[in-house]
C-alpha cells in the first residue's frame, strides 16, 4: 500500500499553509492517515539547513550554494519522511517542494531549469507529487496579504522585487505546464473556502 504525495506551491502569500490546514482536515474528516509537512525543513537535519538559508549573516552565498542547500535539505526530507509516510499508506500533504526551487531560483533567478531540474532529481531520486496545487495569485495581492498595504509597507515591497516575483510566478505556471499529468493551477485571487472547494474536486478526481 502507497499513499498518495501532495504539494502545495506558488507565490508567497497565496494561501498555501491555508489550504493545507483545509485540506489536511478534510482528509482526516474521511479518515485519512495525514503527515503535513514542510520545505525547507521537516528534519532536524532540513530545519539546521532552513537556518543557514535564511540567516542574513552570509548575504555572500550563491545561487548555486543556495540550490544546493535547498536540496540537501529536501534530500533528508524526501528519505527520512516523505517516503517512509507514503510507503505506510499516508498521504503526505508537503508545503513547497522541487517546484519552488526550480520557480524561484531557475526560472526567476539566475541558473537555469535544466541546471536546478538535475540537482532536484539527485536530492528527490525522482520522487515526484502525485498532485501539485499551484495557488495562482498575482504576487502583488499575496505580499500585500502577508504585509498588509499600508505605506510602510508598500516601501519595502519595491518594485524591483515585485518584479522578481512576478517572474516567480510565471516559473510556478511553466512548472505546471511542464508537467500538465500531475499539475493544477487554482486561482488563488478567490476565498479561501471557494479553493478548497477545487482542491477537493481535484484531489478526489484525480487520486480516487
Ligand atoms: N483566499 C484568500 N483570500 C484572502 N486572504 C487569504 C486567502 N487565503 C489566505 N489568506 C490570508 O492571506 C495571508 C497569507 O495566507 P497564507 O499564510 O495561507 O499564505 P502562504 O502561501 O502560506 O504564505 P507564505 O508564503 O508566507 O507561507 C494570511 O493572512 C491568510 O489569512
Ligand atoms: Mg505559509
Amino acid at each position: 500500500m502507497t499513499g498518495s504525495f501532495i504539494v502545495m506551491d506558488g507565490v508567497e502569500g497565496c494561501g498555501k499553509s491555508t489550504q493545507i490546514k483545509l485540506l489536511a482536515e478534510a482528509l482526516r474528516a474521511e479518515n485519512y492517515e495525514v503527515t503535513v509537512t514542510h520545505e525547507p525543513g521537516g528534519t532536524p537535519v532540513s530545519e539546521r539547513v532552513r537556518e543557514l538559508l535564511l540567516d542574513p549573516q552570509y548575504p555572500e552565498m550563491t545561487s548555486l550554494t543556495e540550490v544546493m542547500l535547498f536540496c540537501a535539505s529536501r534530500a533528508q526530507h524526501c528519505e527520512q519522511v516523505i517516503r517512509p509516510a507514503l510507503q505506510a499508506g499516508r498521504m503526505v500533504v508537503c508545503d513547497r517542494f522541487a517546484s519552488a526551487t526550480c520557480a524561484y531560483q531557475g526560472y526567476a533567478g539566475s541558473l537555469g531549469l535544466e541546471l536546478v531540474d538535475s540537482v532536484n532529481r539527485i536530492a528527490t531520486g525522482g520522487l515526484e507529487p502525485d498532485l501539485l496545487f499551484v495557488l495562482d495569485l498575482d504576487p502583488a495581492v499575496g505580499l500585500r496579504r502577508k504585509f498588509g498595504d499600508d505605506e510602510a509597507s508598500g516601501d519595502r515591497i519595491e518594485e524591483k522585487s515585485l518584479g522578481f516575483h512576478r517572474q516567480v510566478r510565471e516559473g510556478f505556471l511553466e512548472y505546471a505546464r511542464l508537467r500538465p499529468e500531475r499539475s493544477v493551477v487554482i486561482d488563488a485571487d478567490a476565498n479561501a473556502d471557494d479553493i478548497h472547494a477545487a482542491i477537493i474536486q481535484c484531489v478526489s478526481e484525480r487520486l480516487g
